[in-house]
């Protein structure tokens, strides 16, 4: 068996790189579903398609738990997959609660009612199908009280850095932000919420300045990762052998992944 991280495409590296740092022993799939991407522009039955799709075939290459890397995933699809389509033996997480747990500064598990934070301004910065989804502001409700969250749905920042165009892309998040801070000034707190945005989180930090501070997701999944197979440790089992899969061309995504992880990247057809 091996834990599996599901992507859209590309974006979920961030989130396989930092788990692969903080659990070096545990072999890893990742599933990038390139040839579908973005998923951040379609209908949640779409998305929730997709990712059904994806998972199942992850399920035949040895994974019982499965991380979605995808924030749109998670936000679109994963509680109705969670309800009626996880079989009992597997098990299926999303990025949403452990990103909220660390901005409400709670450990996992807690369920004490919703309290005051420090953070009270917080800039949500994700695709357009999570914000539409209000996903985040939902699970922010049922652990904090008195925050003001301003959503900013960022359109064409998935296409570019899947192409490659880190230009457009820093072009593309200094717009976006521009167009946060006329809805919300000053806030304390962004939230990258889509697994592409940490490849471009300096350009967020430049436009956003510097009293602003950037959550992203790699390493609060990887921490929040390492907690659960504590808790839950056969959901790794033994063996399983780690392999990066995609359904798209796999050389052009294997040269995309090599120059994002600055590390030789070999995917697969999946
Ligand atoms: N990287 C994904 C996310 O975290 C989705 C990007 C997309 O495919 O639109 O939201």
């Amino acid at each position: 068996m091996a834990v599996g991280i599901f992507d859209s495409g590309l974006g979920g590296l961030t989130v396989y790189q930092g788990v692969r740092e903080r659990l070096p022993d545990v072999p890893l799939v990742y599933f990038g579903d390139n040839a579908h991407a973005p998923y951040g522009v379609r209908d949640a039955d779409d998305i929730y398609r997709l990712t059904t799709a994806a998972v199942e075939r992850m399920w035949d290459h040895g994974c019982d738990l499965v991380i979605l890397a995808c924030n749109t995933a998670s936000a679109a699809a994963l509680r109705r997959m969670q309800e009626n389509w996880v079989p009992r033996d597997k098990r299926v997480l999303g990025v949403f609660v452990p990103m909220i747990e660390a901005l409400t500064e709670r450990q996992w598990g807690d369920n004490s009612p919703p309290r005051e934070v420090d953070v009270k301004h917080v800039a949500l910065f994700a695709t357009p199908a999570t914000v539409a989804s209000r996903a985040f502001q939902r699970e922010l409700a049922f652990r904090a009280i008195g925050v003001d969250v301003e959503a900013q749905a960022c359109g064409g920042v998935v296409d570019a850095i899947e192409e490659g165009d880190l230009i457009l892309a820093e072009a593309l998040v200094s717009s976006h932000v521009d167009a946060l801070k006329r809805k919300m000034p000053q806030p304390d707190a962004a939230v990258l919420g889509c697994t592409h945005y940490p490849f471009m989180k300096d350009a967020f930090q430049k436009a956003l300045g510097p009293d602003v501070q950037v959550f992203s997701q790699a390493d609060i999944v990887a921490e929040s990762l390492a907690d659960y197979l504590v808790r839950r440790p056969q959901m790794i089992g033994a063996g399983g052998t780690a392999k990066c899969l995609t359904t798209g061309d796999p050389q052009k995504v294997s040269a995309r992944a090599t120059q994002f992880l600055r590390q030789p990247m070999v995917f697969e057809t999946a």
